[in-house]
């Protein structure tokens, strides 16, 4: 009887992206569509009822485990963590069709010690899933990393995190879990759940299929290193809705280092962070294709729209379009230098390969910024067909770091000193500039050279249509 009431289940497919108003966006791509998770589930574990105790202090590794391994294999399963419980845990594995309902007021609070982690550190997460269908995390609740305990020194340029690479898992100085991981998985719904304090990157999604992300809350310590928000890796159709992420590192950071990234549409979302907001890249050994960026709030940061290309993938086909961006700079030990958009390729060693970036558009853009928009393509890794309408641009110098640099990093000629400018444009094969703004509201005359600045020799066919510049008196 239950099964053939599952085979009834509608799975039910949200025209997620249909807008508002149909003509604001008319000029976006056509929507993706996703399926959502069931809208009934009729089976439901309670992680109290396999014995979990829910007082933060002893773990509830395997009665999480248990409740979620009950879960019949074919059909949808409910795993509820009860509210006003905080479930302390070792590594939890997700499997198909198992959704984790961490109620309000309820936290699933990942464990601080090398041993709650599997043996391989690409396997550090205090939530994963692989090779799963309709998994997802929702309800309200919290799912915390604890991410303060692994800091060794607090330092507010930037916090001396603790690396565990001692036992050989991982080299370097960024051996810690991330927080919730979705690997080579179909059908991921995470919605309506607040991601807090991961010791490393945050929501990583590899080589999925069809992932859903909404109504989710990030949050990060602000001096703290590499804890990005949503890192997207060789994944196609993403979609990203209704997020804040206020973070240290990188927010949102599609990348591809398997194979390419199609179709990550990304809207409604509001971003703090000491890095970049949006950021292609760094890892880049495959194209991107098919991104778009609307309505999207990203206030002081110290970098706004951002394309780091270095490994050979190429770039097409990505919209930005109303969008108001704040940058500042920060300490320049973190990426960025306060550009509100910054398209760049180049390779990262004298060795990499060379990507090319086209058929960018930025449409309905206002940014407030302490530096120009830098626009920078190599000699065999072109930017071509790059298009800006309905930009405003006011530069206004507010902090006291030292300006006049640009930023290659990571690789490639790293930080180098160049006077600023309102757009500082190398290797382009075709811009159109249209309607764009340029407002100076600066007391510290001298700190901005040229609104534009380029070279004729490695920039080609710029149209400047209704261009203008001019003093802006606040
Ligand atoms: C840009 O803004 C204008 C004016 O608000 C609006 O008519 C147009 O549809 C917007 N374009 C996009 C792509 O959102
Ligand atoms: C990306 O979206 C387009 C348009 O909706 C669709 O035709 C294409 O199949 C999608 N690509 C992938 C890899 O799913
Ligand atoms: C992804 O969603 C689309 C549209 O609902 C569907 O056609 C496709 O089969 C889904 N892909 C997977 C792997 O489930
Ligand atoms: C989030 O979950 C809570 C508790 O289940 C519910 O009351 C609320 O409506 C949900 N919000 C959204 C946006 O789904
Ligand atoms: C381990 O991490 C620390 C930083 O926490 C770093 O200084 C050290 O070089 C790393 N050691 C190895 C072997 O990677
Ligand atoms: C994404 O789509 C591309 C193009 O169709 C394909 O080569 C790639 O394998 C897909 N990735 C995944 C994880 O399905
Ligand atoms: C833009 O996103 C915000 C949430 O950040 C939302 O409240 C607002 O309704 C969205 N605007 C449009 C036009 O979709
Ligand atoms: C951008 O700012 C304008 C003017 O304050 C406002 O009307 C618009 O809703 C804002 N859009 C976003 C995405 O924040
Ligand atoms: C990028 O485009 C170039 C030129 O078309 C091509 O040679 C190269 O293989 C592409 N890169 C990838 C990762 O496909
Ligand atoms: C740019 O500023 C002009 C003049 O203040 C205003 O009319 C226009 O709506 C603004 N456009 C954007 C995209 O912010
Ligand atoms: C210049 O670029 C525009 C698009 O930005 C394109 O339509 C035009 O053909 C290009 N002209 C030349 C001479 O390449």
């Amino acid at each position: 009887m239950v099964g053939f009431l599952l085979q009834l289940i509608t799975i039910i497919t949200l025209q997620i992206l249909l807008p508002p108003t149909q003509s604001r966006r008319s000029t976006l791509p056509p929507t993706i569509q996703l399926p959502v998770s069931y809208y009934q589930q009729p089976l439901s574990h309670s992680v109290s009822d396999f014995g979990a105790v829910g007082d933060g202090v002893h773990y509830d590794t395997s009665a999480i485990q248990s409740a979620i391994d009950a879960c019949p294999s074919t059909s949808p399963c409910r795993v509820t963590f009860p509210s006003g419980g905080t479930y302390l845990t070792a590594t939890i594995r997700l499997k198909s069709h198992v959704t984790l309902h961490i109620e309000e007021k309820a936290t699933l609070l990942g464990g601080t010690r090398i041993e709650d982690y599997p043996k391989e550190s690409s396997k550090w997460y205090v939530v994963m899933a692989e090779n799963a269908n309709d998994v997802g995390i929702t309800g309200g609740g919290v799912v915390d990393g604890q991410g303060l305990e692994f800091v060794v020194r607090k330092n507010k340029k930037k916090n001396v995190m603790v690396s565990w690479n001692q036992t050989g898992a991982c080299l370097g100085d960024e051996c810690r879990p991330r927080l919730v991981g979705f690997l080579r998985c179909k059908n991921v719904d995470v919605s309506n759940v607040s991601l807090m304090e991961p010791a490393y990157w945050c929501l990583h999604i590899v080589q999925c299929q069809n992932t859903s992300i909404h109504d989710v809350s990030i949050y990060g310590d602000f001096n703290s290193p590499n804890n990005d928000g949503i890192d997207i890796e060789d994944s196609n159709n993403t979609l990203i809705t209704r997020v804040t992420i206020d973070t240290g590192d990188d927010a949102i950071c599609p990348k591809t280092y398997t194979g390419p990234l199609y179709n990550l549409t990304v809207t409604d979302c509001w971003i703090r962070t000491k890095s970049s907001a949006i950021k292609l890249g760094s890892a880049s050994w495959f194209d991107f294709k098919g991104l778009v960026f609307d309505n999207i709030t990203i206030v002081e940061s110290h970098r706004g729209l951002g394309l780091q290309i270095r490994d050979g993938g190429n770039v097409t086909g990505i919209t930005f379009s109303n969008i108001n961006i704040s940058t500042r700079y920060y300490d320049q030990s973190w990426w960025g230098r306060a550009e509100p958009i910054y398209v760049t390729t180049c390779p990262r060693h004298s060795n990499s390969k060379e990507g090319s970036i086209s058929n960018l558009l930025f449409i309905n853009i206002t940014a407030n910024s302490e530096n120009g928009v830098f626009l920078s393509g190599s000699k065999h890794g072109l930017l071509s067909n790059l298009r800006f309408i309905n930009v405003n641009l006011t530069y206004k110098r507010w902090t006291n770091y030292a300006g006049g640099r640009v930023d290659y990093r990571p690789g490639c000629q790293g930080l180098v000193n160049h006077n600023a400018a309102g757009i500082i444009m190398e290797h382009i094969e075709g811009l159109e500039v249209e309607n764009v703004n340029m407002r100076w509201s600066d007391d510290r005359p001298g700190s901005w050279n040229n609104p534009l600045d380029f070279r004729p020799s490695t920039v080609n066919n710029i149209s400047l249509l209704n261009f203008h510049s001019g003093w802006f008196k606040q």
